[in-house]
């Protein structure tokens, strides 16, 4: 579904994503499909699933989705539960449709886009062969600045730079083996700030709860790719190296952004006749926690990024902003991961520290539609994110992100206010000494579309084309 004229860290040109009812177009069974995980099969347009995701409530869909409902979707709930409910019985309360079904999802990666759109005829030309029709289709840019590390997402802050860093359990056989390097050398050792095991990412390996969660399991088949794992078992683990992965089309409002932080910023000036700093870039840099190049926020101001333009990460909250007078409580940021700010005291900051990582996410959004030329003018033009992020347990660690932290009106210490950035219309506590500013939001971001895809290891799409 997604192109991208970019060179990515996946080192591959097409990745496959597959959703539920696309693996069971594929020949595999329902027992084999019980063994992914109820996220994966329940699909992202089931009634609870959007109801935690701040979607949906009863039968109507909320402002921050676009109107009539998203547009597509794998719409697995429905293909799933319709086979279980009887005939008389309507599948309304349980499951959404979307008017266009997604049953996979592939992702071209190039440098330049006539070589993602000569690969794109290809494809498309060998799928027609297969009967399978291309019916969603998505431009997909990562513009990295010149002489920048990062690319801007369409509100025009640097995105994609706060990361977990796996790392793997060194192996009984040999202890200087790692699947993953950082910067050149084996991660064997936790990052101390965003250290996550290898298991958070990818399905197969130890997780941050010390296990390796089972599945998904498939049956053995003649010639199969997928390693043996014990003999008496007849199934295979197809979860191996591969992970899940989350898609959701955001449409982003850049003129309403960029009106709504100038009216809130001459608001806050009429309020305050100190709001010296106050503009409209003070207020979204606030509300998303970052400066617009991606610096860090703390009480004594904007921390510059380093001479080659590094941009600092490795920070905690709890020593450095601890009253969130820099990085304000419910920024975009310190919601999507508090770090150590929740924790209540000194020595607990290591705990709080280890338990938010047990809910981190690899991001790996792309934008999509043209750079809007005057940000304050609305020039009609469809533009957003794609957000795309990547993890082993899609409640514990996206869905948890989103409803418990980003959508959540009382996290933490606040109170009826939720996320500036990705939530509905509202307000966000910005703490100044010696109080506080609170500034209105709208909505500026809206979902178009998502679903909840298997993205499977090489092996694994091998076993896939066996079958
Ligand atoms: C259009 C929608 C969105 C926009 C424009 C956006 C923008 C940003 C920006 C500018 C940053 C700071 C730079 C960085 O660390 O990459 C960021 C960080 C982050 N965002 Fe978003 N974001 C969006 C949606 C989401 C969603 C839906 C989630 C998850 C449910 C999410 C999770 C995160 C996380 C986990 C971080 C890193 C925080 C950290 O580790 O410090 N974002 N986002």
């Amino acid at each position: 579904m997604g192109t991208s004229n970019c060179s990515d860290d996946f080192k591959r040109d097409a990745v496959h994503h597959i959703t539920a009812s696309g693996l069971r177009n594929l020949g595999l069974s329902e027992e084999e499909l019980a063994s992914f995980s109820d996220p994966f099969r329940e699909g992202m347009m089931q009634e609870d699933r959007l109801r935690r995701l701040g979607d949906r409530r009863k039968s109507n869909w909320l402002d921050t989705v676009i109107e009539g409902g998203p547009i597509w979707s794998g719409n697995v709930a429905s293909a799933a539960h319709s086979e279980s409910v009887k005939a008389d019985q309507t599948d309304d309360e349980t499951s959404v449709k979307t008017a266009t079904t997604v049953h996979a999802m592939v992702l071209l990666y190039a440098q330049e886009r006539k070589d993602v759109e000569t690969k794109t005829k290809e494809i498309e030309k060998l799928l027609t062969n297969q009967n399978v029709a291309i019916v969603h289709s998505l431009p997909l840019v990562l513009d990295v600045e010149e002489g920048r590390n990062f690319s801007r997402e369409h509100f025009g802050f640097a995105d994609g730079i706060s990361q977990p860093i796996p790392y793997d359990e060194p192996r009984a056989d040999s202890k200087k083996t790692s699947a993953v390097e950082v910067d050149g050398k084996l991660a064997l050792e936790p990052d101390p700030v965003r250290g996550v095991r290898l298991g958070e990412i990818l399905l197969g390996h130890v997780n941050g709860h010390q296990e390796i969660p089972p599945g998904p399991m498939v049956r053995d088949i003649a010639d199969n790719p997928l390693p043996e794992q014990n003999d008496a078992l007849v199934f295979r683990d197809l979860g191996r190296n591969g992970s899940y992965m989350v898609v959701r089309q955001l449409h982003q409002d850049v003129p309403a952004f960029w009106k709504g932080m100038q009216e809130a910023a001459s608001t806050l000036c009429k309020q305050d006749s100190e709001a010296k700093d106050v503009d409209a870039t003070w207020v979204a840099e606030k509300m998303v926690g970052r400066g617009v190049d991606g610096c860090g926020l703390r009480p004594e101001g904007r921390i510059p990024n380093g001479p080659n333009g590094e941009i600092d990460n490795g920070f905690r909250y709890f020593d450095e902003d601890r009253h969130v007078t820099g990085c304000p409580l419910g920024s975009h940021v310190r919601r999507s991961n508090p770090r150590d700010s929740l924790a209540p005291k000194e020595d607990m900051k290591q705990t709080l520290s280890d338990a938010a990582n047990n809910h981190r996410i690899l991001r790996r959004a792309r934008k999509y539609g043209t750079k809007i030329e005057n940000k304050l003018e609305d020039d009609g033009k469809e533009r957003g994110l794609l957000f795309i992020c990547l993890n082993t347990d899609i409640a514990r660690q996206f869905e948890f992100t989103q409803q418990t932290w980003l959508m959540n009106s009382d996290f933490s210490t606040l109170y009826e206010e939720t996320d500036p950035l990705i939530g509905p219309d509202g307000e966000m506590a910005i703490p100044v000494e010696p109080l506080r500013y609170r500034a209105k939001v709208k909505t500026f971001v809206k979902l178009v579309g998502g679903e909840y895809f298997f993205l499977p290891s090489v092996n694994g799409l091998r076993y896939l084309a066996a079958l």
